[in-house]
């Protein structure tokens, strides 16, 4: 069968920034950063982004492009039988984490649904945050949104790379970024907006401690879709000799941009509002519908919010669901559609206890964490630093040749630091986070 491709480069560089720019950039992101010290936080963000996240960025792309197989298959063809284990690893971490992540996706639908009926705007925050928990506990209400949000990934995925994703994402990724940056505006211009700005832009660094290492590591993997396979799987579909180092340096761009995009977005409002920048999860549920409840048209405004937050969740959750549909299509011999429709089920089945970990199942625990917090937990504190390390090995020691061929057929400069940063800086860095997070 022949292989699919991109139709284009920029289809592939926006496919890729719209799987790292999702609801790590605009609902993770703000509530991290506000629990962590704000600007601190951003700073440390940023330096790991740009070193160890770009250099596994531009790895993740090469091997992709060097295996031309689902993640399983790469690794093998790449490092050998054994290898394939650690495609395992990887589809796992997808599994993981589209089942919490589709959850979310399902609160983003339901606010939109809610917002278009006209019914999800008030200017008491407190009244919206009773609103939100009590809505997060309703079992038959997040499991059908969790549903209707997986069903709209698996028709995209199904629909097929160049068909599916990359019209998805050429169309939705620059409507987000305009989205964006109207909101931004709206935000930067409420009374009292400042302190926020202030609170994102100024590091207080009492707040510093290994855990926001620990935590901004953990976020560069997730918010730039790194670990698991996802850039490998994607780059699998890029065709040519091109040099691959500036497509990962505009990705990582464009996400990081994005993730501090969100922050204005969310946390002047916040502050705006007098409310707690550390709320947790809420924040862009609780707080945004308050901001939108006072300005004119209003109701337009939080259409357009809970409609970013939508598409943000759809580009990336396509991603996710690539990436295992793909391993699972090659591993049985099955076509890609047949693949994507079986993995999204089995997804959504194991999302359900997630969406209920706020409502019905919140007592059940394990090791004190829901299963949504379980899941959120192993797959950005273990696997995907676990699964970094693996992409770190393979493209820094196992196929250095193959890697450096596709970054640079003709040689180049940095290639040396490039191959530090993969080689030793990755590897060495993510063990020292893992075995702190154990
Ligand atoms: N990057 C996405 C976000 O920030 C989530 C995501 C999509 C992801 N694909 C991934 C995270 C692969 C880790 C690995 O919302």
């Amino acid at each position: 069968m022949k292989r699919s491709q991109w139709g284009s480069r920029l289809g592939f560089i926006l496919a890729s920034a719209g799987s790292a720019v999702g609801l790590g950039a605009i609902w993770k992101f703000p509530y991290m950063a506000g629990a962590q010290g704000g600007a601190a936080f951003i700073l440390v963000y940023l330096a790991i982004a740009f070193t160890l996240g770009l250099g596994l960025m531009a790895a993740e792309m090469a091997l992709g492009r060097a295996g031309r197989g689902g993640i399983v298959e790469t690794f093998r063809r790449l490092g050998g039988r054994a290898w394939a284990l650690g495609g395992l690893l990887a589809v796992i971490a997808g599994f993981l984490i589209l089942s919490f992540y589709s959850v979310v996706g399902g609160w983003t639908l339901a606010y939109l649904v809610a917002t278009v009926a006209g019914t999800s705007l008030t200017q008491d925050p407190g009244s919206l945050g009773a609103r939100f928990e009590s809505f997060v506990a309703d079992g038959a209400r997040v499991v059908t949104y969790h549903a209707a949000f997986m069903a709209l990934t698996v028709l995209v995925v199904g629909a097929g790379v160049q068909k599916g994703i990359e019209r998805l994402s050429k169309w939705l990724m620059p409507t987000l970024f305009v989205l964006m940056l109207v909101l931004i505006a709206r935000a930067l211009t409420l009374p009292g907006a400042s302190a926020g700005v202030e609170y994102l832009f100024r590091p207080d660094w009492s707040s510093f401690s290994t855990s926001t290492l620990l935590e901004a590591t953990g976020f560069v993997f997730f918010s730039l879709s790194l670990g698991m396979g996802a850039m490998i799987t994607y780059g699998s579909y890029l065709d040519g000799r091109a040099p691959l180092a500036s497509s990962a340096t505009w990705v990582v761009f464009l996400a990081v941009g994005t993730a501090l995009l969100g922050g204005l977005m969310v946390l002047p409002a916040v502050f705006a509002f007098g409310m707690d920048p550390a709320a947790g999860p809420g924040l862009s549920f609780i707080t945004m519908p308050a901001v939108f409840a006072q300005m004119p048209a209003g109701e337009l405004f939080a259409t357009l919010f809970f409609l970013s937050l939508t598409v943000a969740a759809l580009t990336s959750s396509v991603s996710l669901l690539e990436v295992v549909a793909a391993a699972v299509a090659e591993a049985l011999g099955i076509g890609h559609r047949a693949a994507a429709w079986m993995s999204a089920a089995a997804i959504f089945a194991a999302g359900i206890p997630c969406a209920l970990s706020f409502g019905a199942m919140s007592s059940y625990t394990v090791f004190g964490l829901t299963t949504f917090d379980l899941f959120d937990a192993i797959s950005s504190k273990l696997l995907l630093p676990l699964g970094g390390m693996l992409v770190a090995v393979l493209a820094g020691w196992v196929a250095w040749s193959r890697v450096a061929a596709q970054l640079a057929p003709s040689g180049a400069a940095w290639l040396p630091a490039a191959r530090l940063v993969i080689a030793v800086i990755a590897p060495l860095s993510v063990l020292v986070i893992l075995l702190h997070g154990l």
